[in-house]
């Protein structure tokens, strides 16, 4: 019996021969069963002869397993030096960067964010904005017109408007979105992303324009990393009231970055505040230029043509 068992070679036959042998009808299970009436020495014999049989199954048991597992291990490994087929690892767009590390710098100074929507009423984008139908400045940006009246948002200073409206002051919110107006070149595109940051608290609170100048230069000195050299214009905008306009030196030019100002009280009135109690900053500028300046592309066009090649090219690296 010994030999046989060392001779099987399949785990399925030495469970049969097992069955066969200790199973219900097993041949060691009917001497066991006449063991009550054997002698002594008989009994101590079988008992001996029946635990090295067991031995012997479980030695040729284990010894299978470990072959049948050393053959799987042969024949199914996995080689994981073998190169793979090269994957496209996908980068996060410069323009969402752009806007994720602007939106952070903001966040870190108490602006909360605010989003609206792309189609606006004419009293969120002009007429609250101190821009009364008849107001020339309307003329400042060239606007889509829906039929209806609405227009594609011109500016993100609507989103102020709304913020004001319901959320109230005090408030500190900056807005983000997509805007559009009627102009195309290397550096303009009929839809941009523009940001705009809004401040106004209680008048004794004394947010000047001096808060103003130092939040855009805190703002864009950490998004660009560095010490800027920053120039002041005096400007107009209908809804800020001084009005300026914020250039950054830029190799050996000045370059126009941001529109801000005085929240101007016609606007404050316009959202149910009263500009005796409350004054305040804003400030907005468009995020793509942002992102030309940091990351060194110079067409605003190819930011929005999806190009898989330009954006692999463009050196921007997430
Ligand atoms: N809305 C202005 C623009 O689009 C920018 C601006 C925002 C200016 C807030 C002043 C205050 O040009």
């Amino acid at each position: 019996m010994q030999e046989q068992i060392k001779n099987i070679n399949t785990l399925e036959e030495l469970q049969e021969l097992y069955t066969s042998v200790f199973g219900k009808n097993g041949t060691m299970t009917a001497k066991l069963k006449e063991m009550s009436k054997m002698a002594p020495d008989a009994r101590a014999k079988l008992n001996k002869e029946n635990a090295a049989l067991r031995d012997a199954f479980k030695i040729r048991q284990s010894e299978l397993e470990t072959a049948a597992l050393n053959q799987k291990l042969k024949t199914e490994y996995v080689d994981v030096t073998l190169d793979t087929e090269p994957k496209n690892r996908g980068t996060i767009h410069p323009l969402t960067e752009t806007l994720l590390q602007v939106g952070t710098i903001l966040e870190s100074l108490g602006f909360e964010m605010w989003t609206g929507p792309e189609i606006e009423d004419d009293w969120h984008n002009f007429t609250a904005l101190n821009t009364p139908s008849y107001h020339p400045a309307r003329d400042m940006q060239d606007s889509f017109f829906l039929d209806n009246g609405n227009v594609l948002r011109t500016q993100t200073s609507a989103i102020q408007i709304r913020a004001m409206e319901t959320h109230g002051v005090p408030i500190k919110m900056f807005g983000v979105g997509r805007t559009y107006r009627k102009e195309m070149d290397a550096t303009h595109s009929p839809m941009f992303g523009q940001i705009e940051g809004l401040y106004v608290d209680k008048i004794d609170t004394h947010i000047t324009m001096s808060d103003l100048v130092a939040t855009i230069r805190v703002l864009l000195e950490r998004f660009f990393e560095r010490k800027l050299e920053m120039r002041i214009r005096p400007s107009y905008f209908p809804f800020t009231e001084p009005s300026i306009e914020v250039d950054i030196k830029w190799g050996d030019k000045w370059l126009e970055i941001m529109g801000a100002g005085m929240v101007h009280p016609n606007v404050l009135r316009n959202c149910g505040v009263n500009p005796d109690e409350f004054q305040g900053f804003a400030f907005g500028f468009g995020w793509d230029r942002l992102a030309m300046l940091k990351f060194g592309l110079n067409d605003i066009r190819q930011f929005y043509d999806g190009d898989v090649r330009w954006l692999k090219n463009s050196g921007f690296d997430a």
